[in-house]
Formats: C-alpha cells, sequence, structure tokens
C-alpha cells in the first residue's frame, strides 16, 4: 500500500490518498480541541491510542458483523480504511446524563436513561455542530428516509453491543458520538471511536477516563486514554 497525498486535515486527524482509489490512510494526531476548536493543546501519545482503541472497537464491531469502513491497523499512527462519503450528520448515543444532555434538562451528570437516547447533529465546524432532527435531516436532504432508518438501527445495535462490552472491563459507556459514510450502495461506520468521542466512566469509581479530562482540565489525560486501551486489551488480548 503506497501513501499518496494528503487528502484532508481535520482537527484531530489527517487523511491520506493511497494508490488504491478506494482505501485511504487515517493518521490520528495528539491534537485535541474542545468547544469547536475554542480551547486547543495537545495529549501526549493521543493520536497512538486513538489509533489502537478504534482499531481494536472496530474489529469487535466488524465481527459482530457491523459493516465498518476499518480495513487494518497499519502502523501506531495509521489505520488503513475504505474511502467513504461521509455523511454531514453526527449520531450521539446516550446511555446516562452528562454534558450538554444535563445542560439542556437540567439535571445532575450520571442518571440512568430508562432507554438509549439517539441524537443527531449537523456536521458543520462553522455553525458549531447545531442540533437538528429528523426533519431537518429530510428537508434539508442530509441522507433519505431509508438511510436515517438504516443509521438509526446501526447506532442501537453498536451501542448496545459496546455498552455490554465495555461493562465487563469495568467501564460505563456514557454517550459516545458516531458518524456515518457512503460507500457504493452501502452505509459504513466511520471516523473512530475512542476517549475523544466517549465519555467512559470507570464503573466502581465514575473517575473519567475520556476527552472530558481535557474538556474540564481534570489531569492525568494521557493516563486516562492508556487506562482504557490497557483494559480493552484486558479483554481482546492485544499487547498494551
Ligand atoms: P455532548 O454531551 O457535549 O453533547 O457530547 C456527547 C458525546 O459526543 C460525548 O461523548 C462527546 C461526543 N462529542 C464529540 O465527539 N464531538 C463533539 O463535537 C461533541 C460536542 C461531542
Amino acid at each position: 500500500m503506497e501513501k499518496r497525498e494528503k487528502l484532508y486535515e481535520g482537527k484531530a486527524k489527517i487523511l491520506y490518498l493511497t494508490d488504491d482509489p478506494e482505501l485511504v490512510i487515517q493518521y490520528f494526531k495528539d491534537d485535541a480541541t474542545a468547544f469547536n476548536a475554542q480551547k486547543k493543546g495537545s495529549i501526549h501519545q493521543k493520536g497512538i491510542y486513538n489509533n489502537r482503541i478504534s482499531s481494536q472497537l472496530f474489529q469487535l464491531l466488524e465481527k459482530q458483523g457491523m459493516a465498518t469502513h476499518f480495513v487494518e491497523q497499519m502502523n501506531d499512527r495509521e489505520m488503513l480504511v475504505k474511502k467513504v462519503d461521509i455523511m454531514p450528520i453526527e449520531v450521539v448515543a446516550r446511555n446516562r446524563v452528562a454534558g450538554s444532555l444535563a445542560k439542556r434538562m437540567g439535571l445532575a451528570e450520571g442518571i440512568t436513561l430508562a432507554h438509549p437516547i439517539l441524537e443527531f447533529y449537523y456536521k458543520r465546524d462553522d455553525l458549531g455542530d447545531p442540533m437538528i432532527n429528523e426533519d431537518h435531516i429530510a428537508v434539508f436532504e442530509l441522507a433519505n428516509k431509508e438511510e436515517v432508518a438504516g443509521i438509526k438501527k446501526a447506532a442501537l445495535a453498536v451501542n448496545e453491543f459496546l455498552r455490554d462490552w465495555f461493562a465487563e472491563i469495568n467501564i460505563s459507556l456514557v454517550d459516545f458520538k458516531l458518524e456515518y459514510g457512503r460507500y457504493g450502495g452501502q452505509i459504513l461506520l466511520a471516523d473512530e471511536i475512542t476517549p475523544d468521542g466517549c465519555r467512559l466512566w470507570d464503573m466502581q469509581t465514575e473517575e473519567k477516563l475520556d476527552k472530558d479530562r481535557f474538556r474540564r482540565d481534570l489531569g492525568k489525560i494521557e493516563e486516562a486514554y492508556r487506562e482504557v486501551y490497557k483494559r480493552i486489551c484486558q479483554k481482546t488480548g492485544c499487547i498494551n
């Protein structure tokens, strides 16, 4: 696989073309942003841990028969993925109250929801990724009805699987963000699943093991990412 020119640079990742038009390389950076890039920083070795964590989790989902963009982890910071046309929708799945939901509903963080909540956000950095609903998605033609139904079903299935899987390594999957992409006639789970876009709390101590440590200046950020990877490896047998 030959690495070609840079296709796109985002806040935490860079995409490179390859000699195969169907495949791109996802390079994970240490850069961290929060609050729509108003807060900027760097987390030592975050890119390495995010690449490893995401690779492990996508492999687990693939084993469950879920369609993802994952092809292989190439090295410490690079993952080979299918070149999808990313949909302009961010899907957030929530199992417990936290973050913007706590604020919106005036509730304390940590309350377990009666059933998972799915939310949609319009993927537009210049607008601060505003929340949208299925009518917005339809009227503004961000996706068709069939695609939305497929994404909802797929996101709920990912949530159910990962919530139970994380519980076995003593981590509560509070909420997380997913992105989907079109690939031929298929819709694939794309982007990443990492502590950057998930809230992961230790089940006993409720200690935060995710990017909230950076957003809220809680310290021990790198340690948290490393701990998540360590626990994942305890279950999958990966080397940490
Ligand atoms: P929120 O509570 O701030 O809406 O975040 C919900 C989840 O989505 C949380 O796990 C973090 C993730 N997330 C992202 O991945 N990117 C974002 O831009 C935002 C706002 C949240």
